[in-house]
């Protein structure tokens, strides 16, 4: 039992012990920098148009995950992006299949692989996440799905897309060998995948991805765009992070979720895209001298960060400050290859 010093004693203790973490409370909040948001950033110099279109949302105060479907829609719906959407190089056998996933705050997600004749894949991703118990739906069936949902099919490949691959058929046979990685992804032809991310007024994260996959790929192939996880994974507690370039090596190594636990075990963002781009080049320390990977992250405080294996990946920023920023990421291998 107490006596009344022992008491006196212990209540002045925990008095100053309260005055202590109230003052370091007090002097923590002032450090503190406030969290930066609403804020988008994209993967590539095309993630300023998307971004711009996702801040249309986020500056009215509306959802991330309504910015980021938003703003994947305008790479998905360009003709001059052949990494992205409808006008996407066809895979070797000439069809245009596309990936994409999305995830939102609650840890909800939906993606689309292999699918064809069907625009906006990011949009029918949501509708699996929004009007399904399913993640992912891939080839005929995911095209099925986005009908019924009232997508109307159409011919994606291009003209010019066309030409590009009955080019590349003149040299290279249907060998499933990585030589349409020759055509580096962040080379000057194949700019691959967008990843967005957000954080909308609330502090709410969402993030979207969408892509062509990799150009004159064997049909079939699923690279990590639409793979919750690898291509993209979102943790409102902690950040999101998402990916770009040779989709088997993000696979590999889960590498958006990857980059989101290293997060949460406080490493900043760029850190975190470093190890995960490490961890890569420990597992095939020759075969990533020839290929591109990036990742791109954001951290619930609005700070973000990339790191890719070669020189070449950039990314866009846009927030109250600046809606056309374009980073360059850092990288370890000055390579750049075309
Ligand atoms: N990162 C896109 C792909 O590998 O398909």
């Amino acid at each position: 039992m107490y006596n009344r010093r022992q008491f006196i004693k212990a209540s002045s203790l925990s008095a100053s012990l309260a005055a202590l973490s109230a003052s370091a409370f007090a002097k923590a909040a002032l450090k503190a920098e406030p969290a930066n948001h609403p804020i988008v950033i994209s993967t590539w110099d095309f993630g300023v148009a998307a971004n711009q279109e996702a801040w249309k949302i986020l500056a009215k105060g509306g959802r991330s995950l309504d910015a980021v479907e938003a703003g994947a829609r305008i790479p998905e719906a360009d003709l001059k992006n052949h990494s992205v959407g409808r006008a996407g190089y066809p895979d070797r056998d000439g069809h245009v299949t596309l990936d994409a996933c999305i995830m939102d705050e609650q840890g909800n997600c939906g993606a689309v692989a292999g699918m064809e004749d069907i625009a906006h894949p990011i949009s029918v991703a949501r509708l699996v996440m929004e009007k399904t118990p399913h993640v992912l739906l891939v080839g005929d069936g995911a095209r099925q799905f986005a009908i019924e949902q009232g997508f109307k099919p159409e011919k994606l490949l291009t003209p010019e897309s066309e030409k590009a691959w009955k080019k590349w058929l003149v040299k290279h046979e249907y060998k499933p060998v990585m030589n349409s990685e020759n055509q580096m992804p962040g080379g000057k032809f194949n700019h691959d995948t967008i990843g967005m991310l957000a954080i909308d007024a609330r502090g709410n994260l969402s993030g979207a991805c969408t892509t062509s996959g990799m150009a004159f790929k064997l049909h079939g192939r699923v690279g990590d765009s639409p793979i919750i996880g690898a291509g993209l994974y979102v943790d409102n507690e902690v950040g999101g992070a998402t990916s770009t370039g040779v989709g088997e090596e993000v696979i590999r190594n889960v590498g958006s979720f990857l980059v989101v636990e290293l997060m949460r075990q406080g490493y900043s963002p760029q850190d975190a895209c470093k190890e995960a781009c490490h961890r890569i080049i420990k597992r095939k320390p020759d075969t990533v001298k020839e290929i591109q990977v990036g990742f791109l992250a954001i951290n619930k405080k609005g700070e973000y960060g990339a790191y890719a294996l070669h020189k070449g990946f950039t990314f866009a920023v846009c927030d109250s400050k600046k809606q056309d920023l374009i980073i360059p990421g850092q990288y370890f291998y000055e390579t750049v290859k075309d």
